[in-house]
């Protein structure tokens, strides 16, 4: 039977393949369940590993975790299908069972969650992109007028080095365009890969900071970059870049009459550390929660959407990493995410 009272749904997984790890990642980030352990005969399944990082249990032996007493559920993804009857057989009647055709609608809807949730970070990226108009026309004018102006001093100019100078001018002024165009490019593209790979953290910040600068104008902001060179995390490359712009991007926004945006990486105890700070207009205490939360904004309607917090905090999450807020109101805030070091072992 499940309770009924406010504690966490005690769940237990078996199976820690594709199902069960996806399942394990989405009910870990449920305060009202409370996953107890997961479980898989082979000890290489690749939910075994994701749990042992999120500290969860993970076992090879299936009996020893569906003995305990104290479930609610047994969650069977491992797709054996006399999995369920030997469950029945085994498991205390008070603890219900979710396998067999229920357990594969689970697997639907689990998998139907991961693709909408990467659909919302693709749509609120592209809702930003909208900001962006300004800045990638204002970027795109002015290497374009030199190439008029140039161009119009070629038709009549009959020396020829001058003419070779000037192509070169051109040449120049072209690639500084399409250097615009590449950037917002893979900006903008769904996110890509689906294998994570190792992510520079400094290139990803130093091409966040030149991105956000379409996104925001950065009228009387001075930019401090503080890296420890060489840090690497596991990640999505493409999601990591957009996890960056979007804190830079608040962070310039609370900085209206102008202040000093620090940038900086740097090794913890904890794990690699990525803090971006504003000397802007800080966040009451009260609101400190709800930030985080889908669609909270402070901004005029049209101007945010109020994802960008949700989306960077669930891609951390996914990284397995962590985020926090420091703010005091009329000084500034600090955002402080913590990666996990790219080899634990
Ligand atoms: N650096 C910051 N300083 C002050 N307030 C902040 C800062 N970062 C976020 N906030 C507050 O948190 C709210 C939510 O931020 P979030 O990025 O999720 O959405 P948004 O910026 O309002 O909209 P969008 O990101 O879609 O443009 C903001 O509206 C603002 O009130
Ligand atoms: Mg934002």
């Amino acid at each position: 039977m499940l309770s009924k009272s406010t504690a966490p749904t005690r769940v237990a997984i078996l199976g820690a393949g594709r199902g069960g790890t996806a399942l394990l990642d989405l009910l870990h980030q449920i305060h009202a369940i409370d996953v107890v352990g997961i479980a898989d005969r082979d000890p290489r399944a690749p939910g075994l590993q994701r749990a042992r990082e999120l500290h969860i249990p993970a076992l090879t032996n299936l009996t020893d975790l569906i003995a305990r007493h104290d479930l609610h559920m047994i969650m069977d993804v491992t797709g054996d299908p006399g999995m369920e009857r030997t469950l029945r057989e085994q498991v205390n009647q008070e603890i219900e069972i979710l396998s067999g055709p229920a357990s594969r609608i689970l697997w639907e809807l689990v998998q139907h969650q991961a693709a909408l949730q990467a659909e919302l970070l693709h749509a609120e990226k592209l809702a930003g992109i909208g900001s962006f108009a300004a800045g990638i026309a204002h970027d795109i004018n002015n290497p374009l007028q030199l190439i008029l102006g140039l161009a119009e001093n070629l038709i009549d100019e009959q020396d020829l080095h001058v003419v070779h100078e000037q192509a070169k001018d051109i040449v120049e002024a072209v690639k500084r365009t399409t250097a615009i165009c590449r950037d917002l490019t893979s900006y903008s593209r769904r996110a890509s890969t689906l294998h994570d790979s190792l992510v520079d953290v400094n290139t990803k910040l130093d091409d966040a900071l030149k991105i956000a600068r379409y996104a925001v104008a950065f009228h009387d902001v001075t930019v401090v970059k503080d890296y420890t060179p060489g840090l690497a995390v596991m990640g999505n490359p493409d999601q990591l870049l957009h996890v960056f712009v979007n804190l830079i991007t608040n962070a310039v926004q609370a900085m209206e009459r102008g202040g000093t945006l620090a940038v900086r990486s740097s090794i913890a105890p904890e794990g690699i550390q990525v803090r971006v700070s504003d000397t802007g207009c800080g966040i009451p205490a009260e609101l400190l929660e709800q930030i985080f939360e889908p669609f909270f904004t402070t901004k005029p309607p049209g101007k945010g959407t109020g994802l960008g917090l949700y989306n960077i905090k669930y891609v951390v999450h996914q990284m397995h990493g962590t985020i926090g807020v420091e703010s005091q109101p009329g000084v500034g805030s600090t955002f402080t995410i913590t990666f996990q070091p790219a080899h634990p072992d």
